[in-house]
């Protein structure tokens, strides 16, 4: 007992004068003082008034640093949230506001492309569908305010988080038939349909995680059906392998199909398959598009998606470039299909530059 309390005196006191050296060493600037100083404590990088000891790993927004040699040095990724855009944007006069998303924060620029979107670009087959006007009659005066779930509440189906999966083929597909199947069966059937049942059956599709088509998605809607997604939730994680198709359907002759399987989970007994008619096309003319929405609910888009609009927060947006960032590699182009649920007012705009986008960020 004894011994052990004066060595743990001794050893307290040991710390004080080495904090103390510590202290001094580190206020000494004259680094020809040619005291006891232990050198290692120089050494190292400063960040935010703090110390890191050499070899020290910082994560640096979506760069990581490494400190080396008293100087900091990091990786040169373009990130996918740029600070300076973000600036740029919300203090020029582009008609949108510009936020920092946190899910996105620490990824580069070529994650968020590889991971965040997922449609391929429309194919010919797409392209040349024979356009569908509405047939109601003109609307001559379009309301100034539109939102798809305040008339039709509880049937439309906010966005799932799609998370680091490029599957937005899937997702847009899925929460836009749900939505109509519950309009058109006036709330009869209002499940939310299951993305991962198309992530993970869709043949042609199958790269699941790795981008899709539209097309063919819907084909599967039509011909095979879907279950919902409280059926076939999407799974936690979407790299694991054993993501095989765990549902099926089979016609019962009479142009219905049924589930041959129960849903992959063990809460929900209902596997109930819910099909689609074929689609259709509406023109790209806005105010075409906004009369779809209003008498037929959400429709789907393919979008072109810069690297800017990973920021957008609201406004009518328009894509940007940052004067500081010239250079190609800040710059990214690819498709990714959304959900349309309604359009916004936003003074001193024409009626055609008012259309909500839903389902980009998933959140
Ligand atoms: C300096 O401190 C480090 C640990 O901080 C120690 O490993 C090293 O032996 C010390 N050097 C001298 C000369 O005291
Ligand atoms: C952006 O958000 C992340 C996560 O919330 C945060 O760590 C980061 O400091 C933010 N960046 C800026 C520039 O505000
Ligand atoms: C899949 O793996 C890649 C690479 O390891 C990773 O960056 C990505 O976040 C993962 N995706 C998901 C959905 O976990
Ligand atoms: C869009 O369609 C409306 C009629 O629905 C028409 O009045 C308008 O001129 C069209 N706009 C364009 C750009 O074609």
């Amino acid at each position: 007992m004894w011994t052990g309390y004066r060595i743990l005196i001794v050893s307290s006191l040991l710390t004080e004068i080495w904090m103390e050296k510590q202290y001094v060493s580190q206020r000494q600037v004259d680094p020809g003082a040619d005291f006891t100083r232990n050198h290692t404590v120089l050494e190292g990088c400063l960040r935010d008034g703090e110390h890191y000891e050499e070899g020290s790993v910082i994560k640096e927004n979506c760069n990581s640093c490494t400190c080396s040699g008293q100087q900091w040095k990091c990786s040169q990724h373009v990130c996918l949230i740029e600070p300076e855009l973000i600036e740029h944007v919300n203090h020029g006069d582009y008609g949108w506001t510009a936020q920092n998303y946190s899910q996105f924060w620490g990824m580069t620029l070529e994650e968020g492309f590889k991971y965040r979107l997922g449609t391929f670009p429309p194919s010919p087959k797409l392209l040349s569908m024979n356009e569908v006007t509405a047939p109601l009659a003109a609307i001559t005066d379009l309301p100034e305010f539109f939102v798809a779930s305040y008339k039709w509440p509880g049937w439309t189906h906010g966005p799932l988080d799609q998370k680091n999966c490029a599957a937005s083929w899937a997702f847009s597909t899925a929460s836009v038939a749900a939505d109509r199947i519950a309009i058109q069966s006036k709330g009869r059937y209002t499940a939310n349909l299951s993305p991962q049942n198309l992530i993970s059956c869709c043949p042609k599709n199958r790269h699941g995680c790795n981008s899709g088509s539209i097309d063919r998605a819907w084909w599967y809607l039509r011909k095979r059906g879907l279950v919902s997604h409280a059926c076939y939730p999407l799974f936690k994680d979407q790299n694991a392998t054993n993501n095989a198709c765990a549902m099926a359907s089979r016609s019962d002759g009479r142009g219905k199909r049924h589930a041959t399987k129960p849903c992959p989970n063990n809460i929900e007994k209902s596997n109930r398959i819910y099909q689609c008619s074929p689609p259709y096309r509406v023109s790209s003319n806005e105010t075409e598009i906004m009369k779809e929405i209003i008498h037929n609910g959400p429709v789907q888009a393919i979008m072109q998606v810069h690297e800017d609009f990973f920021h957008y927060k609201s406004g009518i947006y328009r894509h940007v470039t940052n004067a500081n960032e010239e250079s190609e590699k800040y710059r990214k182009l690819r498709t990714h299909a959304v959900k349309l649920t309604g359009l916004l007012p936003i003074p001193g705009e024409s009626h055609g530059e008012r259309t909500a986008i839903s389902g980009f960020f998933e959140e």
